[in-house]
């Protein structure tokens, strides 16, 4: 038995060995991985290990929140959501996401997950501040973090490597008040059951 996290499409839960064929089945697909850093094949042996050491953090004593993104009703895998770099005593954390299948994306589970996934900082963890940064031409992920309430707040101007140029990385934050502003009616329900 686990708990898990459960918002309007997903579920948040601990990362488990039946999630990886799905991870390494698309892993390396390239509409997932170009905004995720240099596209680098990675072996399953590679990908087992990074995810299981993530998977198994604790956010006090690693400073990282690691969790798989499942359909809240079928339970399929769909990606990894993130908090790290949580400190304290300021309160702050940064969050990272991917959805792990190409055909997963643009279905509303990206924008469920971050609402869980910023639940969970500001409630569970006592959060107040969350931050992010994706590249400059990252639309669709720019435009569902605003939806969620983030604000543009600077630029590291041509800080990554894309496609063989520089680009500008975009940075991000929302406060805990400003979340709550932003997802009036939003709220997550917590059960213990079988993954
Ligand atoms: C970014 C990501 C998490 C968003 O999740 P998602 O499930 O695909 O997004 P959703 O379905 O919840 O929402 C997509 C929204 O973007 C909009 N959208 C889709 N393509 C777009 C584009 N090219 N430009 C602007 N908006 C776009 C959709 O219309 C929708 O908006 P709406 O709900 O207001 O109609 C997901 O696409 C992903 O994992 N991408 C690959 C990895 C990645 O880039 N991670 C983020 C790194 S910073």
């Amino acid at each position: 038995m686990i708990l898990m996290y459960f918002g309007n499409l997903v579920c948040l839960r601990a990362v488990q060995e039946s999630d990886f064929d799905l991870l390494v089945k698309y892993f390396n697909a390239l509409e997932i991985r170009r905004f995720l850093g240099a596209p680098i094949p990675r072996s399953r042996v590679y990908l087992e290990d990074w995810i299981m050491k993530r998977g198994s953090s604790d956010p006090w004593k690693d400073g990282l929140l690691e969790l798989s993104i499942a359909d809240k009703y079928t339970d399929e895998f769909l990606g990894f959501v993130h908090l790290e770099d949580i400190k304290k005593p300021h309160n702050r954390a940064e969050m990272g996401i991917s959805i792990h299948n190409p055909e997963h994306l643009s279905r509303g589970y990206g924008t469920d997950a971050i609402r869980v996934i910023l639940w969970v900082g500001f409630n569970i963890l006592g959060l107040h501040s969350i931050y992010l940064d994706t590249m400059e031409e990252n639309a669709r992920a720019i435009h569902v973090y605003e939806k969620v309430g983030f604000k543009r707040i600077g630029l590291f101007r041509e800080s990554e490597f894309l496609d063989g140029r520089y680009t500008n990385l975009l940075f991000m934050d929302i406060l805990r008040y400003e979340f709550q502003e932003a997802n009036p009616e939003f709220t997550v329900q917590m059960k213990i059951q079988s993954p």
